[in-house]
């Protein structure tokens, strides 16, 4: 009788020891322990509580576990950070040990076994695309040398709706000016028929995006790959697939043939033609090539031109829309925009040049507060660490996908003042705009519609000037209201998620000429 009661008492101390090093491990001292789990199924994880806007599924669960959290997708452990401590430390303080991508079956096979920019491992052969990217492609001094490009477009973009009689298709306007755009100044041509629509490019890249969106089971629950078969998914991208390299195929030999017959004017090459200059070192005395120790495969090459326009495209296209159904929900931001607008050009403005928009303060701000509401990229695009690391403490083995909620981020209300609403005057203040020099990094990452660090958006001049230029035009040489019997209340912020985070329904508006 005593022996077991005091075997009791024994074993009840036992308990209560290990009970209260669990519990001081726990609560105390996260280093080394993992960030809180979000509890899920067998087998699914968490994937059935993303749903279809996971920008704001995930907003919801941090609210509840945290701004570091664990998420299971399948298989796959996903930390998904919403603060902007943790932000610095995943983009800066520890960049290099989040510089890499995850697997992703579609880029596998769509961006020429992922050998592209976007979706490419961090190693050396990124690192060199990456440095071609930012010295080359997307510098400051190819930006400026696609003004001809940029102008050209805007003025069909004007001359369209001017065209129209009625409202017009804004959605649509703007989906053509972002591809031709970008297909001008990366591929030199749209590809586009006689007809001048229904262009066999775009119709693919279209294709493109809209699989990019989709959601490969295999990537999660790998003996479930079967279900992408059954879907078609795995024969629509492989149809696309081929189909793109085809095009790709067509578009490098045209260009090489140009190369051989002509000496292109360096300010009208197309990042095509700046490519195929770096790779040849071989048969061309090219300055870039010899100083720079390139060794690009044509996979590489056919991967970057597929990156410049698929990040390109419907980012623009996104940051347009969203732009244009703000101003028409805030008659009063739109009027002032326009005053400004039409100040700093002037009465007679037959182009609005690159230098008139660094006059126009107010419309920077319009942009970038579009960009904190509405960023097309609201979940940036996945990391992975390259080694076991840290992340606010907690340890984060090799391997994790990390997600930076940035649309979270520039949504809190303890960060934000009317975090909700759209009110550009809160970029007004900034300083910064000289020479182009873009503040779209805020230094407490609270602000982060591009990303950061090794990985951040090479594009972000390229797109800005390019959307400053199209707003700047849409609301220079037109007034916009709603059409006939609606008002701008009915003009909705439904979105759809896709490669970029879209406006759900089109923006269809009535445009008044100017000198009307
Ligand atoms: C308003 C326009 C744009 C927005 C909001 C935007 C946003 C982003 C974001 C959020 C990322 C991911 C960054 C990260 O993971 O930290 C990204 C990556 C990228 N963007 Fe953009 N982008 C825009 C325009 C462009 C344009 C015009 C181009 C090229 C012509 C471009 C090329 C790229 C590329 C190549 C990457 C991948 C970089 C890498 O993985 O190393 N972007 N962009
Ligand atoms: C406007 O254009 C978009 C893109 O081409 C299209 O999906 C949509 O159906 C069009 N809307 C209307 C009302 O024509
Ligand atoms: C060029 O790159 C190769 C391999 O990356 C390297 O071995 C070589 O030393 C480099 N040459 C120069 C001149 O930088």
């Amino acid at each position: 009788m005593f022996y077991q009661s005091s075997l009791v008492v024994v074993a009840s101390w036992f308990l209560f020891f290990v009970f209260c090093i669990w519990w001081t491990r726990s609560k105390k001292s996260p280093v080394g322990a993992h960030p809180p789990a979000v509890p899920g199924l067998p087998v699914f994880g968490n994937l059935h509580q993303l749903g279809s806007l996971p920008h704001r599924s995930l907003r919801a669960l941090a609210e509840k576990h945290g701004p570091v959290m664990v998420l299971r997708l399948g298989r796959v452990h996903t930390v998904v950070v919403s603060s902007p401590a943790a932000a610095q430390e995943v983009l800066k303080t520890r960049d290099l040990a989040f510089a890499s991508r995850p697997d992703s079956s579609l880029a596998d096979r769509l961006f020429y076994r992922s050998q592209d920019m976007a979706f490419g491992k961090y190693g050396e052969p990124w690192r060199q695309m990456r440095r071609i990217c930012v010295l080359h492609l997307l510098s400051q001094k190819q930006v400026h040398s696609f003004r001809k490009v940029r102008k050209e477009e805007a003025a069909a973009l004007v001359a369209r709706i001017r065209a129209a009689s009625g409202p017009v298709n804004l959605s649509e306007l703007i989906i053509d000016f972002s591809s031709d755009l970008i297909c001008k100044a990366a591929l030199g041509r749209t590809y586009a028929d006689a007809k001048g629509s229904g262009s066999q490019l775009r119709a693919l890249f279209g294709d493109l995006t809209e699989l990019m969106g989709q959601f490969p089971v295999r990537d999660y629950i790998p003996w479930l790959a079967w279900i992408d078969w059954l879907s078609g998914l795995d024969g629509r991208a492989r149809k696309i697939g081929l189909e793109l390299d085809a095009l790709l195929e067509k578009v490098i030999a045209e260009h090489r043939r140009r190369k051989l017959t002509v000496k292109i004017d360096p300010d009208d090459m197309d990042l095509v033609d700046i490519l195929l200059s770096l790779g040849d070192s071989d048969d061309d005395d090219d300055a870039a090539s010899s100083s720079t120790n390139i060794s690009l495969t044509m996979d590489n090459i056919k991967g970057i031109i597929m990156d410049m326009v698929v990040a390109g495209t419907d980012t623009m296209r996104a940051t347009l829309e969203w732009a244009m159904a703000e101003l028409i929900r805030h008659p009063e931001e739109m009027a002032k925009v326009q005053e400004e607008i039409r100040r700093v050009v002037g009465p007679r403005g037959e182009e609005i040049r690159g230098e008139a928009l660094e006059g126009m303060k107010r419309l920077k701000a319009v942009l970038k507060e579009t960009l904190r509401l509405h960023p097309p990229g609201p979940l940036l695009l996945p990391r992975e660490s390259t080694k076991p690391t840290e992340l606010q403490g907690y340890h984060v083995p090799k391997g994790t996908r990390v997600a930076v909620n940035v649309w979270a981020i520039a949504r809190d209300s303890t960060l934000w003042d009317k975090a909700e609403e759209f009110l550009p005057e809160r970029f007004l203040g900034d300083s910064g705009d000289d020479a182009g020099a873009l503040d779209f990094k805020r230094s407490d990452f609270t602000y982060l519609p591009f990303g950061a660090g090794r990985r951040g958006c090479p594009g972000v001049g390229f797109g800005t000037v390019a959307v400053e230029v199209a707003l700047a035009s849409l609301l220079y040489y037109f007034d916009w209201e709603m059409p006939d019997g609606m008002s701008s209340e009915d003009m909705d912020t439904d979105e759809v998620h896709g490669l970029a985070l879209l406006k759900k329904s089109c923006i269809i508006l009535q445009g008044r000429p100017l000198e009307a």
